[in-house]
């Protein structure tokens, strides 16, 4: 079985294409024949945040070309001799699926026109979550290759994608990666720049939502604080190399609160947190380096101790066998250490998933690999921004107010 798998929910587009053998949806051993990615960023920098039109934008004038490299560096693109031209069906189911994306129609039909149809078996996308225009650029993309290679399209759960990344083991040679096999139950923390959400799977394909943010995201505090301490957008890896130069021993004058640590639930909430920045900023007169720096240093400290804590509850709760980190946040070193620390102390007979750090942001090979192990094809996709992994075991606060305003 081979996948092209297709991401372009955020900032990054990112194409991959990975084969396995025997059993898709067991797979032990997996190849890598391509994964390539196209990172928006600095285009984003400017707004302190991802700018979805641009987004759109960025991801139509990339998406086809990236195919056309993906498939290259796999050894799949093979030029025709003679050019083709496009049946009068083909042109027209073409231009049903794009007519969203008339850019992306004249990308697609020198595609078709120049390279023979590849050995690929199906095409796997992202549908959800994440922003919506952006989905759209790569699920139209995935619908339009499917249609004219023949093959199945499968949505996958970009979420879900975060897991399957945490499971996935690098060999040495970089090219075929192994894929442990979660032992149940297990619990998952999801953290990004969308979202934060602590996941218990009872067994296999199942989940189930113990708790989530009731506000911003852990990586979108993370963005919001770096620009309040005039950072780069993405703000995560600019706060950790800040918090890092604070020196050990040194801490900020007042502390940062730790939101939600003692809520009794599994929820968060860094809105608040964000705040108490801004108020710490507020007190200098002049914010001196070093001020900077031990905010930095506080502000990791606070959502490392806030998470490490609900997470660990809850795998004692639950009793779980495994905990897997998922998202771009994995990517923070205070973070991974803090869990490697904590759990190996705390939960001995508990296993530990934290993705590289090269898998940890958004990347098409995970969604190629979720898209693998569901192998669960679907005609007419469509883009869900808010698509939800698991349902909450409790209602949420906004559940509850919409049940008593009832
Ligand atoms: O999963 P991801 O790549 O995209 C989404 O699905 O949102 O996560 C992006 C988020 C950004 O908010 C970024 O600031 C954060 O991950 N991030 C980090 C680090 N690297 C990326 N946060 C904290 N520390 C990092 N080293
Ligand atoms: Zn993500």
């Amino acid at each position: 079985m081979r996948i092209l798998a297709i991401e372009t929910s955020c900032d990054e587009t990112g194409v991959a294409i990975v084969e396995t053998w025997g059993s898709s949806t067991a797979p032990k051993t997996i190849k890598v024949l391509a994964n390539t990615l196209v990172s928006q960023a600095v285009l984003h920098a400017e707004f302190g945040g991802v700018f979805p039109a641009l987004a759109r934008r960025e991801h139509a004038k990339n998406i086809v070309p990236l195919v056309v490299h993906a498939l290259k560096i796999a050894r799949l693109a093979k030029k025709l001799k003679v050019e083709r031209v496009l049946t009068k069906k083909e042109v027209f189911a073409l231009a049903k699926i794009l007519h969203k994306e008339p850019e992306l129609f004249v990308q697609f039909k020198e595609l078709l026109n120049s390279f023979k149809i590849p050995k690929v078996d199906a095409v796997a996308v992202t549908s959800g979550p994440g922003l919506e225009p952006a989905l759209w650029v790569g699920i139209n993309t995935a619908e339009a290759l499917g249609a004219l290679w023949g093959v199945p399209v499968i949505p996958v759960n970009h979420m879900e994608g975060h897991i399957v990344a945490s499971l996935m083991n690098t060999t040495d040679d970089g090219k075929t990666f192994s894929l442990a096999t979660p032992k149940y139950p297990s619990l998952a923390l999801l953290i990004s720049g969308g979202h934060t959400e602590l996941i218990l799977m009872p067994s296999k394909g199942k989940y189930k939502m113990l708790g989530q943010t009731r506000d911003d995201a852990v990586g979108e505090a993370f963005d919001k604080v770096a620009r309040m301490l005039g950072l780069a957008y993405p703000g995560g890896p600019e706060i950790s190399r800040l918090a890092e130069k604070a020196p050990a021993h040194q801490k900020l004058s007042v502390p940062l609160p730790r939101p939600m640590l003692k809520s009794g639930d599994f929820d968060f909430s860094f809105s608040g947190l964000k705040t108490s920045v801004l108020y710490a900023i507020k007190k200098f007169e002049t914010l001196t380096d070093r001020d900077r720096e031990l905010i930095a240093k506080d502000f990791e400290d606070s959502v490392t101790e806030v998470l490490l804590t609900k997470t660990l509850t809850a795998a004692k709760k639950y009793n779980v066998k495994e905990i897997i980190l998922g998202g771009g946040v994995t990517a923070n070193k205070k973070i991974r250490g803090a869990f490697r620390e904590a759990v190996s102390k705390e939960l001995s007979g508990t296993s530990l998933f934290i993705p590289d750090v090269h898998l940890s942001g958004d990347n098409g090979l995970m969604i190629g690999v979720a898209g693998l192990l569901r192998s669960k094809p679907k005609k007419h996709i469509i883009a869900n921004g808010t698509l939800k992994l698991a349902k909450s075991v409790s209602p949420t606060l906004a559940e509850l107010r919409k049940k008593k305003k009832m």
